[in-house]
């Protein structure tokens, strides 16, 4: 064997030992070590009677830990925190826990189902869990509440980006359809205080979505629905926000979605779509594992923007404008065509 093929065998054994690093953080998580690491130095033993596991397994977990940068190791035998395991404690806003536990579980469950979605173009989840992931949230308020705080932190994340890209001052009604945690609605009424808004959202979700907008003190200019976007989307806002939502669904789903938003808006209302676009060739990891995510676990799909415009266009709207933020969200305003 060559140095060439020496390099392709490694490189290889690293890519089929994927699922093993997502078990090693998600195994963590779920023993609650992120937060018993505290800032003290702990021994592997100390750790494993808090978290009541294994004396010798939780030795052996810690030294994994450390090689993947999520505990530091002392000479003394002990361990310490590290930026990427404060990344994964609870209560953080920009915290990685919930999807840390889910992507180690039912998930990951899904993922072993990629095969049937690309066999069928139909999503795994449904298959693997016997119901769609909406549904499944429903029936599991433990994973809707690690759900809702991913998406909270991922709104923080892109929140900059968006304020940077669109600017929410003229509005006066705002609806946020699948509004998740509410983080976003709840972050622009506090930017504009002569905002109202409405946030819809399923049940399971409109829980999360009350809490964030109590804890930001703005409950009081958006009213929660928890209703589907499906049934009914509230009339006459000027603006409609959707993010995240589109690529959840295929296109025939989609484009029920906007003809609702369409037949609820005023003429002059406006539409903002908040996606991470997808390329017209290439991609980076990230951008592929997120079209395959929407495939697995939904049956949706990334959209370049020019699918975006013809999805638009189906449920008579037009872009008027677009941005991306240095984060990689792109913002796309559509208005009514008349
Ligand atoms: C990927 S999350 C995005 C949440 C939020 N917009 C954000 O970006 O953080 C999609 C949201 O759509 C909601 N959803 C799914 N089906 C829905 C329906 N039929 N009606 C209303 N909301 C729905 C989910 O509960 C979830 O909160």
């Amino acid at each position: 064997m060559d140095a060439a093929e020496r390099a392709a065998r490694d490189r290889l054994g690293e890519l089929i030992d994927g699922h093993i690093v997502t078990q090693i953080v998600s195994t963590a998580v779920r023993l609650g070590l992120p937060d018993l690491l505290g800032e003290e130095a702990r021994t592997a033993a100390e750790l494993a009677v808090k978290a009541n596991a294994d004396h010798s397994g939780m030795a052996r977990l810690m030294k994994a830990l450390a090689v993947l940068g999520l505990a530091r190791e002392s000479g003394d035998g002990t361990y310490q925190a590290t930026p990427l395991s404060r990344g994964l404690r609870t209560g953080g806003e920009s915290s990685l826990h919930g999807d840390a536990v889910m992507s180690g579980t039912c998930l990951y469950e899904a993922w072993g189902g990629l095969e049937f979605s690309v066999r069928t173009g139909s999503p795994a989840f449904e298959n693997v869990h016997g119901q769609g992931l909406w549904e499944y949230l429903d029936a599991q308020p433990e994973d809707a509440a690690h759900f809702a705080r991913t998406m909270g932190s991922s709104s923080g994340y892109y929140l900059s980006d968006i304020l940077e890209v669109h600017d929410f001052s003229a509005a006066r009604l705002l609806v946020d359809l699948g509004a998740g945690d509410g983080e976003l609605v709840a972050q622009v009424l506090v930017r504009n205080p002569r905002l109202r808004a409405i946030a819809v959202d399923l049940p399971a979700m409109a829980v999360h979505t009350r809490r964030t907008l109590e804890s930001r003190g703005v409950s009081d200019r958006c009213e929660v629905r928890a209703e589907s976007f499906f049934d009914a989307v509230p009339p006459g806002a000027d603006l409609y926000v959707l993010k995240a939502v589109l690529h959840n669904w295929d296109d025939e789903q989609a484009a029920a979605i906007l003809r609702n938003c369409r037949a609820a808006s005023a003429p002059d209302g406006r539409l903002l779509v908040i996606e991470r676009v997808a390329e017209d060739t290439g991609g980076t990891l990230r951008s592929v594992v997120n079209d395959l995510a929407m495939l697995v676990l939904l049956g949706g799909r990334e959209r370049t923007l020019r699918e975006y415009d013809s999805l638009l266009g189906r449920a008579g709207y037009a872009r008027t404008s677009h941005g991306t933020g240095a984060h990689g969200i792109t913002v796309i305003e559509a208005a009514p065509v008349p």
